[in-house]
């Protein structure tokens, strides 16, 4: 068997809110070049478990090793220089600006030092050419000039992965990048996101709520349940493991797996 190739992983990571252990003891692993989903009930510890990993929260105990790295001893602006680029659940975008502006200001933004955001960003080098490239990839070429407030919720949450893009990360941390776009509209964007992990050779770590889309379009699954590891493996894996059945989906989800 070939070694695994490592990007990022969590050791024994625990945080406290009061009394409540909302992560605890987690220790996860995450390979290069895959679509690694974080799936759980809501208050399972997803989103914390995200704020940990992109220094958001300190952890109570245990390390976040990202490319050899331990993260938890880094400041949180580090963090973007050495290739990780993360989204929120709620939708980030500066509401007045364009989709073109926006995406300018964070290719600009992650450039160099922070004093560029600044400078006239279309005097700095490639940063036009960047923001061009990374609106035609998330397909919003046509809607370049149009101010992020009167954009569909659907081309909200393209924006928001392109300003993910602009800086180039290796590792994306998307939390739930479809919440609250119309159904028809969840299939689109996931892939793109399957496109952009695969023709860049990224490694995104997804959470997602939406089941079918996670096992048809993930390479390994992490289910969380109380702040803790549930179980983990490939979709069928996932798909056919009591535990996972009983505690999350309660027999309430029907689970199609195509792939
Ligand atoms: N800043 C905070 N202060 C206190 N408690 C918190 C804080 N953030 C999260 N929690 C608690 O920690 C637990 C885990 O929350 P978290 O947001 O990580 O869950 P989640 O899996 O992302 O849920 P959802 O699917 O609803 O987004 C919950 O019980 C939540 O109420
Ligand atoms: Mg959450």
């Amino acid at each position: 068997m070939t070694q695994k190739d490592i990007i990022l992983e969590t050791q024994n990571i625990t945080r406290y809110f009061g009394g409540l252990a909302a992560v605890d003891d987690v220790s996860i692993q995450i390979e290069r070049n895959t679509l690694h989903a974080i799936i759980g009930p809501n208050g399972a510890g997803k989103t914390t478990l995200f704020n940990l990993i992109s220094g958001v929260l300190k952890p109570t105990s245990g390390n976040v090793i990202y490319k050899g790295q331990d993260l938890t001893k880094l400041p949180v602006h580090r963090m973007i220089h050495m290739g990780l680029g993360r989204s929120f659940q709620i939708t980030n975008i500066f509401p007045n600006l364009s989709a073109f502006e926006n995406v300018r200001l964070a290719t600009q933004s992650m450039r160099g030092d922070n004093f560029k955001i600044l400078r006239d960003p279309s005097k700095i080098e490639g940063c036009d050419e960047r923001s061009w490239d990374v609106l035609k990839q998330v397909g919003l070429l046509e809607k370049a000039m149009i101010p992020g407030r009167f954009l569909s919720h659907g081309d909200q949450r393209k924006l928001e992965l392109g300003m993910i893009l602009a800086p180039d990360p290796e590792l994306l941390l998307l939390d739930e990048p479809t919440a609250g776009m119309a159904g028809e509209e969840v299939p689109e964007l996931i892939d793109l996101i399957r496109t952009v992990q695969e023709e860049g050779s990224k490694t995104v770590l997804l959470v997602e709520h939406n089941m079918n889309v996670v096992m048809n379009n993930a390479d390994y699954i992490t289910v969380m349940n109380h702040g803790k590891v549930l179980a983990e493996g490939a979709p069928a894996e996932i798909a056919n493991n009591q535990e996972v059945q009983t505690a999350y989906l309660g027999g309430l989800y029907e689970i199609d797996v195509v792939k």
